[in-house]
């Protein structure tokens, strides 16, 4: 039996970051964004959703509302439910194909900004123009140690002082380095907490959760220079509910 968290469909990889993921894009990019998700529109909208609760729910006090960027943000299944939330919503990929699917899937949410990138810096974003970046399911997929590392430093020169960054990584306990586009290189929870304390970010926590991975939520040092006014959550929150629902039905 195929194992479909592996390679679903057992795309061959050539090792190219963009070539890889186009493929995968173009063939089923929701089977490969959230497998186990993808089957019904439906499921899959309402994972996003999910996602952005247990992504948000444990820092949602200390949060700006103002900038939020999400890295490897594919076709948007989190990034649509951002947009309610803060004033602009960014998100990077790799992949032209995810974010042509992206610009498809939100148009109409005027506060929605994506960005192709090279898969190792954010080339064209501003320094600290960011109150939040979050990551969610892309680190595990990097190939190689010195992309993910030279994103945490592009993280930080992007963030805004005081500005909170969360990341998601596997849990293993010893490194794999130079694998694949699915299975990338992986490095021990204190690996990673080293690099970003090094790259100058404050370590806030971290937290282990049950499907094997760890979440570092991390602060960039320095002064709030302003407040950002909360967005009204509860009108959002409804209109997230119904957009969850209605999602291409
Ligand atoms: C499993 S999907 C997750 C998408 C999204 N974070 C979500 O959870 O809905 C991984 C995404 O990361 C993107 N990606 C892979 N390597 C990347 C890199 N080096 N830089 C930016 N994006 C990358 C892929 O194109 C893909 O859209």
């Amino acid at each position: 039996m195929k194992d479909e968290t592996k390679n679903p469909e057992n795309i061959e990889e050539t090792g190219d970051m963009r070539t890889d993921w186009d493929l995968r894009a173009k063939k089923n990019a929701e089977k490969y964004i959230a497998c186990g998700w993808h089957d019904d529109p439906k499921k899959f909208n309402w994972s996003g959703l999910e996602t952005t609760q247990y992504l948000l729910g444990d820092i949602w006090e200390a949060v700006e509302h103002g900038k939020v960027l999400e890295i490897g943000c594919g076709t948007g299944r989190i990034l649509k439910f951002l947009s309610y939330l803060f004033d602009e919503a960014h998100g990077v990929d790799v992949s032209e194909e995810m974010i042509r699917k992206g610009r498809e899937e939100m148009r109409g949410l005027d506060n929605v900004k994506l960005h192709v990138i090279d898969g190792q810096t954010f080339a064209g974003l501003d320094d600290e123009c960011f109150d939040v970046i979050l990551e969610f399911a892309v680190f595990q997929h990097i190939p190689k140690k010195k992309y993910v590392k030279s994103l945490l430093r592009e993280a930080y020169r992007v963030l805004k002082p005081s500005g909170l960054m969360k990341f998601q990584v596997q849990a293993v306990i010893r490194s794999t380095d130079e694998l694949g586009t699915w299975h990338g290189a992986r490095w021990p929870l204190s690996e990673y907490v080293r690099e970003v304390r090094e790259i100058g970010f404050h370590i806030v926590k971290t937290h282990f959760d049950l499907l094997n991975f760890w979440l570092v939520v991390s602060k960039k040092p320095g002064i709030k220079l302003h407040r950002t006014k909360r967005k009204i959550p509860i009108l959002k929150y409804w209109k997230w509910k119904f957009d969850a629902f209605r999602f291409r039905t």
